[in-house]
């Protein structure tokens, strides 16, 4: 039964200011005078010009479904991508931004028995819709989290923290002391890898760009458990390829953000039979294989999509399960750091949108629904 219930969601107070608070600017809100809304897109294309926000109806949940008051969802480089209509998934039109996200439920219907009102649930799967303040999802594509999760954590961690939990797991048997080596090492998976890698005991090779704060960039990701940090110039020294490798063993496991010459770079420093896993294209060019690589070396080439992961698992949840919780434990503790992140109320989302889309900007977008729970 549709119906509208736009009366429950009347909250008396406005957005007041922005801040800076260590170079994260914040905004300070209250609860607005909401309706229920979603950010849509009824055709692809440049997602500063086709999307707006739109008044949603309410439905009632049905018997396998949940009501959800979305909380936090971030801004990932996939969602543009959808939006742009170049990503794997292309959802039905009109469709609601996002991917990720966290929420509390506000109603079960009559089969789900596991979820009651004011539990804390993430949404997976792919493309599910997650920039709006209210949503009604099958149980099947939530996940209950503990409220100890931190919300800005928990609204980030189906995407890059899984992709990388799984990237360090399903390739290459890791064992401590071994070495993976990746290149986009401070995008949001890059900084998970690094810091659940240092959790297991594995070393990691963590190739960026040169920037004007480099010094500054590197401090934080060794602070956050990277052992090394290179450059892409600095990787095709071979003097400086052959200290490292004298300090760490040649990697196992590549992992590949950018594609392009970076990619082919990673390759070249596999151990024998080292397996180079494609999972970003942030370059926007192909990855060329040298024939020696192969011939000589037969490393494996192969490519991830968590998507992909999710439909494989099928009703296998306990895998599943078993991931969500290592990870909420792990960000729990302050083990797994989310990235900087721009809080935008997601009124705002136009300038959140705009950020994103921005290069290098080093931050990540995160609409916020409630401030208060944040
Ligand atoms: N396959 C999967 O299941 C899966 C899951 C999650 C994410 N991803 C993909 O992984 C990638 C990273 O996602 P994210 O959310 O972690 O990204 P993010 O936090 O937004 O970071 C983007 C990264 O890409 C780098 N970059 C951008 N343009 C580049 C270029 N031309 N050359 C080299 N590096 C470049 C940035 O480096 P600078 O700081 O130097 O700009 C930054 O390190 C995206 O392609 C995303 O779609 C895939």
């Amino acid at each position: 039964m549709m119906s509208k219930v736009f009366s429950s969601f009347k909250f008396s107070s406005k957005l007041l200011h922005s801040t800076s608070v260590m170079g994260v600017r914040t905004f300070s809100v209250h609860r607005t005078l909401l309706s229920p809304f979603a950010v849509m897109y009824s055709e692809f294309g440049d997602p500063s010009k086709v999307l707006s926000k739109r008044e949603i109806e309410l439905k009632e949940p049905q018997a396998n479904e949940v009501s959800v008051k979305m909380l936090a969802a971030p801004i990932n480089p996939a969602d543009i991508n959808t939006i742009q209509g170049v990503y794997g998934i292309k959802p039905p039109l009109p469709a609601v931004g996002g991917n990720e996200g966290v929420g509390e439920v506000t109603k079960v219907g009559d089969n789900v028995k596991d979820l009651v009102p004011g539990d804390r649930v993430i949404l997976f799967g792919g493309a599910t819709g997650s920039w709006r303040t209210n949503g009604v999802w099958n149980r099947d594509t939530l996940i209950k989290i503990p409220k100890a999760t931190p919300v800005v954590s928990a609204a980030t961690i189906t995407v890059n923290c899984c992709t990388a939990y799984r990237m360090l797991q399903d390739f290459v048997s890791l064992k401590p002391g071994d070495t993976v080596i990746q290149n986009g090492a401070n995008s949001a998976v890059g900084q998970a890898v690094m810091q659940i890698a240092k959790l297991w005991g594995i070393q990691t090779v963590n190739v960026i760009r040169s920037r004007p704060n480099l010094a500054e960039v590197v401090d934080w990701l060794k602070g956050l458990g990277a052992t090394h940090v290179l450059t892409e110039e600095e990787l095709r020294s071979k003097a400086t390829q052959e200290t490292l490798f004298s300090s760490v063993p040649k990697p196992k496991l590549a992992l590949n953000c950018v594609g392009g010459k970076n990619a082919t770079e990673l390759m070249r420093t596999l151990a024998y039979r080292g397996i180079h896993v494609t999972y970003g294209g942030m370059s926007m060019q192909p990855v060329t294989v040298p024939t020696g690589q192969l011939i000589f070396k037969d490393i494996r080439i192969m490519g991830f999509w968590m998507t992909n992961w999710h439909k494989q698992q099928g009703n296998n949840n306990e895998v599943r399960q078993k991931m969500f919780d290592d990870l909420c434990v792990m960000a729990q503790k302050g083990e797994l750091k989310p990235p900087p992140m721009n809080k935008v109320p997601i009124e705002k989302f136009e300038e959140a949108i705009s950020q994103a889309t921005e290069k290098s900007t080093g931050k990540k977008q995160l609409l916020v629904m409630d401030s208060v729970a944040m």
